[in-house]
């Protein structure tokens, strides 16, 4: 079932490399913005859980704040040896309105 958040955030409110933690239907989302693009990932690490709220983006890689793993913005693939396990990618868009629409699961 895809479940669509209308009028998340204003996409004007968050700038390249700048991230924005929501709580969508309960979930612990983080909005990210990359190259003039938007992405959509769990806020929670796949290594020991920590949120990625204070993560630097660099090349469209969030890396984890605590121990530094780095994820793919548009895959969620980790790199390095801490942790093969992906970050959720949710698609998000900006809608006419300006708003940017996240799609769950
Ligand atoms: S908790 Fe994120 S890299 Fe360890």
């Amino acid at each position: 079932m895809t479940t669509t958040a209308d009028s998340l955030i204003p996409a004007t409110d968050i700038t390249d490399n700048q991230t924005v933690a929501v709580t969508v239907e309960g979930k612990n989302i983080l909005i990210c913005k990359a190259n003039g693009d938007y992405y959509a990932v769990d806020n929670q690490c796949t290594h020991q859980r920590a949120e990625l709220t204070n993560g630097r983006i660099r090349n469209c890689y969030l890396a984890c704040p605590l121990h530094g793993v780095r994820f793919d913005l548009r895959t969620g693939m980790p790199k390095g040896e801490l942790t093969r396990v992906p970050l959720k990618t949710y698609p998000v868009s900006v809608a006419e309105d300006g708003n940017l629409h996240l799609e769950l699961d």
